[in-house]
């Protein structure tokens, strides 16, 4: 019989009172790239709703890794407000997982201040700017930040690390064959193209040394001719399982950089997402925002298909994610093998969604209407716009 969603479980050496995860939702709440009262309020409340583990998004691993110069990058210096975060998710009684990694192609350099790095040469409209190709030596750099920032989490208290393997970030731009157009060690066939994320992993893995669970965030397809498919993902994933570097993996899809619908599903916020940008990037948005974020309809465990696919084909622990926002969803996920959940838009919209599921079951229904317009306040201030949470209360934007 497949296991009750609320029942405690296993990830690695940590030990969930469920097996909900609420999934990583970048905050906006740190103007100095670090954390703040907002931020610890922002994961306080899913905490006290109900959730097995919080994940706190983005913690990039070095400055040129984020993809806004406000963003959080690990570093001794922002330490101490972290640890007041991972306290007061405790003090709810959830354990508490930072998103780690390296934007690659999608870091914003011009307000980074820092140059971004891509397989190739790349240029990203939003931040006008290219990304430079990655040597050797900055592979070396940015494999040996993933381990820098890792052992910080490990010190700032956090009970698991994500490693960002998906949306085009430069662990899944160098499995891209379609970014991916080098013909050295890290260019040509499947394995070479993996060879950054695989080593990211390790090296990860390595500097825990055991003291906290570690996840990726893989994706099983870009949605983009040219780009990774389910078939390279797959193998992928089985290399993964044998490199023995993850408790679990969280199985996503689509690309911040060319085809973010397709992580989304749903209405495409064109209006919205023009309206935060300056011109002309915002008539440029306006005109071809249509294209950009091209719409997919939404259904309820929209990935869940494509992840059955893993699911055949691997023994070790996945999380399915994508449109799941109720306890009939959720039981679906155990009833087809996979140990946990991840849920991101219905926690956003109502942090305490996984304690009224709780007490009163499968009558619940998200207020997450799948509108996307959260996506576009993530250059403000990320909340639900129908909810108004996690800003309750507050005036909103
Ligand atoms: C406002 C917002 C911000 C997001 N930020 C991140 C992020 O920083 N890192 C990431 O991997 N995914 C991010 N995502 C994607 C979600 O983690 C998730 O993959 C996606 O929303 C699908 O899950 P859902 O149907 O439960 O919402 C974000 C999603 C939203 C809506």
């Amino acid at each position: 019989m497949a296991p009750d969603v609320l029942s405690p479980a296993t990830l690695g050496p940590l030990k969930l009172r469920n097996r909900i995860i609420k999934a990583a939702t970048f905050e906006a709440r740190t103007p100095n790239a670090l954390v703040t009262d907002d931020l610890i309020d922002y994961h306080r409340q899913p905490a006290a709703g109900g959730v097995g583990m919080t994940t706190v998004a983005y913690c990039a691993v070095s400055p040129g890794g984020r993809t806004g110069g406000e963003q959080i990058w690990m570093r001794p210096e922002a330490v101490p407000g972290l640890r007041r975060l991972t306290e007061a998710v405790h003090a709810e009684g959830a354990a508490v997982s930072a998103q780690i990694g390296h934007a690659g192609p999608v870091a914003d350099a011009r307000s980074n201040k820092a140059t971004a790095l891509a397989p190739v040469r790349f240029f990203n409209p939003i931040a006008m700017r290219f990304a430079k190709k990655a040597t050797r030596d900055d592979i070396d750099e940015v494999l040996a930040a993933h381990a820098n920032a890792a052992r910080l989490a490990v010190d700032a208290g956090f009970d698991a690390v994500e490693i960002h393997l998906g949306h085009n970030y430069l662990g899944s731009a160098f499995r891209s064959p379609l970014i991916n157009r080098r013909d050295d060690e890290f260019g040509g066939s499947l394995e070479n193209r993996a060879k950054v994320a695989r080593g990211l992993v390790l090296a990860v893995r390595r500097a825990v040394k055991g003291q906290i669970a570690v996840t990726a965030k893989l994706n099983m397809a870009d949605g983009i001719r040219g780009g990774i498919t389910t078939d390279e993902a797959l193998t992928t994933a089985k290399w993964l399982e044998e490199d023995g570097g993850l408790d679990a993996i969280e199985l996503t899809a689509g690309s911040s950089l060319v085809n973010p619908m397709y992580l989304f599903r749903g209405d495409a916020p064109v209006k919205e997402f023009a309206g935060v940008f300056k011109p002309p990037l915002r008539w440029g948005m306006r005109l071809t925002g249509k294209k950009f974020l091209r719409e997919y309809p939404y259904r309820e465990a929209y990935l869940l298909r494509e992840a059955k696919l893993f699911r055949a084909e691997l023994k070790m622990p996945l999380i399915l994610l994508g449109g799941i926002t109720n306890r009939e969803t959720m039981d679906l996920a155990m009833s087809e093998g996979f140990q946990f959940v991840a849920m991101a838009r219905a926690l956003l919209a109502e942090p305490d969604l996984i304690n009224r599921i709780a007490a009163e079951g499968e009558q619940v229904r998200s207020a997450c209407t799948h509108c996307n317009r959260c996506m576009p306040t993530i250059y403000t201030r990320t909340r639900c716009v129908i909810t108004g949470a996690p800003d309750r209360g507050r005036p909103l934007q």
